[in-house]
């Protein structure tokens, strides 16, 4: 396998919105940004990865671009950004910008002029089709509820957008659209860039035709098309055109967002030899708790089970072992906090939050933190409705709630467990006003446990989580068997404790979580001799064992170390 420096660092996430405000308007920005840079060095992390700061009307905060190349307004000028980058560079990290080209706004002047008439120079730029019997000319749904069609009155046409009707999706069958777009990737490219993450971009080419659905759901009127657009027929084709055209030319990494990715395309994508990508996020882990293709969707809330979780992570893992490459991550800016989902926020906070950090970042890939994972940072509840600011969340909220008359607790409740605002309140820096992060009210309510959970109260606790993520980010540098090292998973039964092994050259290290609050007695497969073994890292006074047996406290995770 080939040592790369992304696959040797580790990502930190900032959403942008919500990290640092330095000119008092509510709203964090890019002068913030580089006023925390010493922060993030001194956390360990390598990468910085930004969600969009692009020139966008913040109908999905950035998401929509209107302009690929400018500074939105509110986060600062194109020389704020520069003088970042030079810091970023200046500490020996790199910068990661989010690329968002399967749609762009409406407010982008090529929707403007597109939108204008049919035989404008723009029409094709984007997609537009004839309705159907005086409906959609399709039944797709869009992924934040309703049709994925919107009629236009001044063509009498309906464009495609498979997220808002804000942002309609760029039609990559259009020559000139891959143009423009590969030009404005070696713009940013030429400005110094360490690379991109791609916004879904396994969704970029569609089926021709675009056909119906297949009903999957008789009592909604919209369905899942994923059939015809994920993966789509020409996607290796125009990834493959965009490394000739621009990605091959810079040493730079990509990570692509991929809805509904299995490991085999995992693979496929990420393949050292013929690959498009560094390396893909998956959803099959994110996707544990709920029942995705029920009529409830990513709003559904089910538990979930070790045993699967050991599943799919295994998977992942032996399927791109040798082959390409994972991402590692259990947080973004839109999903849940995973010390509230996957751990105890309220009982085990410390220990779960450093359990979970050491289970999933010592895995095969590189790593990903989100902005706030690395103090704990948990769900929030909001009173009401209003107080959210995610469109996703409006849009199933007026759907369930205000047309077809669902309970409002019961709807409360899944926005509680599975909204995307949960990992969007603003960063907890202290307990201080608005928790430092800003001298006025913020876009967005601070999750009101600021208080005790934030970064000046954890730089001062030498057993913080915070803490604990330095020591886990240096363990992990300094061992080249956590990095390229094989990974073996042990017991997959096993409902508690999640333990696997990682080897290279001689050098195995072995990882134990326990997934639970009670103390656990867990006996360490003979293959590994625990009892030799050096102890790297673990997040409770370390104590001896007789024999191979393990006397974990709850959440209790170590990792051992032996050379033979
Ligand atoms: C995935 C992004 O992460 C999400 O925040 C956004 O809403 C959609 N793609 C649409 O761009």
């Amino acid at each position: 396998m080939e040592r790369k420096w992304w696959k040797e660092g580790v990502v930190y996430q900032v959403y942008p919105r919500s990290f640092n405000d330095s000119n008092g308007d509510g709203i964090g920005d890019l002068r913030g940004i580089t006023q925390k840079l010493d922060y993030l060095k001194d956390l360990g992390v390598d990468i910085l990865w930004l969600s969009p700061v692009y020139e966008s009307p913040n109908d999905d905060n950035g998401y929509d671009i209107s302009n690929y190349r400018a500074i939105m307004e509110e986060f600062g000028t194109m020389e704020d950004w520069e003088n970042m980058l030079e810091e970023i560079h200046k500490r020996e990290m790199r910068l990661v910008m989010d690329l968002v080209v399967n749609h762009s706004s409406d407010e982008h002047a090529w929707f403007q002029e597109s939108r204008k008439s049919k035989d404008n120079p723009y029409r094709d730029y984007y997609i537009w089709r004839d309705g159907k019997n005086g409906a959609e000319p399709n039944n797709w749904v869009s992924f934040f509820s309703g049709s994925a069609w919107d009629y236009d009155e001044a063509t009498g046409q309906y464009y495609l957008h498979l997220f808002t009707d804000k942002q309609p999706d760029l039609n990559w069958e259009n020559e000139q659209v891959r143009q423009e777009v590969y030009d404005m990737m070696n713009f940013w490219m030429d400005k110094g860039i360490d690379g991109f993450r791609m916004d879904v971009i396994n969704l970029i080419s569609k089926t021709p035709g675009l056909p119906n659905a297949e009903v999957t759901n008789k009592d909604n009127k919209y369905q899942w098309g994923g059939e015809h657009f994920v993966n789509g027929p020409r996607f290796m084709e125009f990834m493959n055109e965009m490394n000739e055209q621009a990605l091959k030319h810079y040493d730079v990494m990509t990570v692509g967002e991929t809805p509904m990715v299995k490991p085999e395309d995992g693979a496929a994508f990420t393949d050292e030899e013929s690959g498009v990508l560094s390396m893909v996020f998956q959803f099959d882990h994110m996707e544990i708790d709920g029942d995705p293709g029920s009529q409830e969707g990513k709003w559904s809330v089910k538990p979930w089970k070790l045993s699967k979780m050991k599943e799919i992570m295994t998977d992942w893992q032996t399927s791109l072992n040798g082959k390409g490459w994972n991402s590692l991550y259990l947080e973004n800016h839109d999903q849940p906090r995973s010390v509230s989902r996957f751990g105890d926020a309220e009982e085990y906070h410390k220990e779960s939050a450093k359990m979970l950090a050491t289970f999933y970042q010592l895995m095969q890939g590189t790593p990903y933190i989100y902005q706030g994972q690395e103090i704990g940072m948990t769900n929030v509840q909001f009173d009401s409705i209003e107080d959210y600011r995610d469109v996703e969340i409006h849009n199933w909220y007026n759907e369930q709630v205000t047309e077809r008359g669902k309970d409002k607790q019961e709807i409360m409740h899944s926005i509680f467990v599975k909204g995307r605002d949960n990992a969007r309140t603003p960063m907890q820096w202290s307990d201080e006003n608005y928790a430092g992060f800003s001298d006025a009210e913020p876009w967005i309510k601070v999750n009101p446990n600021y208080t005790s959970i934030n970064v000046k109260q954890q730089q001062e606790d030498e057993e913080s989580i915070l803490n604990y993520y330095k020591e886990l980010i240096k363990v992990r540098k300094n061992h080249d068997v956590l990095i390229y090292g094989s990974y073996q998973l042990l017991d997959p039964e096993d409902e508690q404790v999640y333990a696997y092994t990682r080897e290279l050259d001689g050098d195995k290290a072995l990882i134990v979580a326990n997934f639970t609050n009670e103390a656990i007695d867990y006996s360490v497969s003979e293959s590994f001799p625990v009892e030799q073994a050096e102890r790297l890292i673990g997040n409770y006074p370390s104590e001896q064992e007789e024999g191979g047996t393990l006397q974990l406290k709850p959440y209790e995770a170590r990792v051992y170390r032996v050379q033979t």
